[in-house]
């Protein structure tokens, strides 16, 4: 079961939704669910839901459905969230005091261990707890601290320049949000988060419903 190899990428990306489902379910404490019900809940298709989980030796029983509990603990080693990661920012303007903000990154196991800016008038705040340092400390701090993931969060322009900055530091883990395309080495992972993007399928769904 431990075992992933080669799941196309359109899996993965339904995991998470799986994953957060299924948590919201122990939360209430049900502990069985079938495809079925697993299905109107999260929109995937039942044959869809059965298929994605196939892929890693399937969890259901037949005429039982899913164990709950176990399913969200599987799917979370699958995900890697059986483990916490650290990470840094860089850009801590607008976007990056946001995120920084926002707790639920560090409930769900990614703790945010240092802003990083260039701008002096922002060096020596907290965000939260979290302080923000000049980024010429950063890869210092990157080495003495362990941390594996770096987050993007200023212009565009500077994006590639703080990217390079992360892999000569050997982070190995980009979650950006500049919309730009970062060119990393093989062994190193990039997310991006487009919001942009996804307004933007939002436009066209509502340009389709609202055709006359
Ligand atoms: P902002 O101007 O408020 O913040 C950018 C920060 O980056 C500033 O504090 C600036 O001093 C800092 N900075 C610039 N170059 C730097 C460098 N080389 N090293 C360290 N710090 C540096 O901008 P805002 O509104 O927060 O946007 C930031 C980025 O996020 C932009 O690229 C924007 O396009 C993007 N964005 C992305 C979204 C998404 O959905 N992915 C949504 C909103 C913004």
């Amino acid at each position: 079961m431990e075992k992933v190899n080669r799941i196309s990428m359109a899996v993965i990306r339904r995991l998470p939704k799986y994953y957060r489902y299924l948590g919201e379910l122990l939360d209430k404490d049900i502990n069985r669910i079938s495809s079925q019900e697993l299905s109107n809940i999260t929109g995937f298709t039942a044959s869809q839901i059965r298929q994605d989980l196939n892929n890693f030796g399937g969890f259901g029983q037949q005429g039982y459905g899913y164990n709950v509990e176990e399913l969200h603990k599987q799917l979370g080693k699958i995900l890697g969230l059986e483990r916490t990661y650290k990470a840094v920012l860089v850009g801590a303007g607008n976007l990056g005091q946001a995120v920084a903000n926002y707790k639920g990154f560090e409930d769900a196991g990614f703790k945010l261990l240092a802003l990083f800016d260039k701008n002096p008038k922002l060096i020596g705040l907290k965000i939260r707890d979290i302080e923000i340092f000049d980024v010429d400390h950063m890869e210092n701090f990157i080495n003495d601290n362990g941390v594996e993931i770096g987050i993007i969060t200023t212009p565009k322009e500077q994006a590639q320049g703080v990217a390079d900055k992360f892999i000569k530091s050997n982070i190995k883990g980009i979650w950006n949000f500049a919309p730009t395309d970062l060119k990393v080495p093989e062994n190193v992972v990039v997310e991006n988060v487009h919001l942009n993007e996804s307004l933007f399928i939002l436009s066209y769904m509502f340009k389709e419903k609202n055709r006359k």
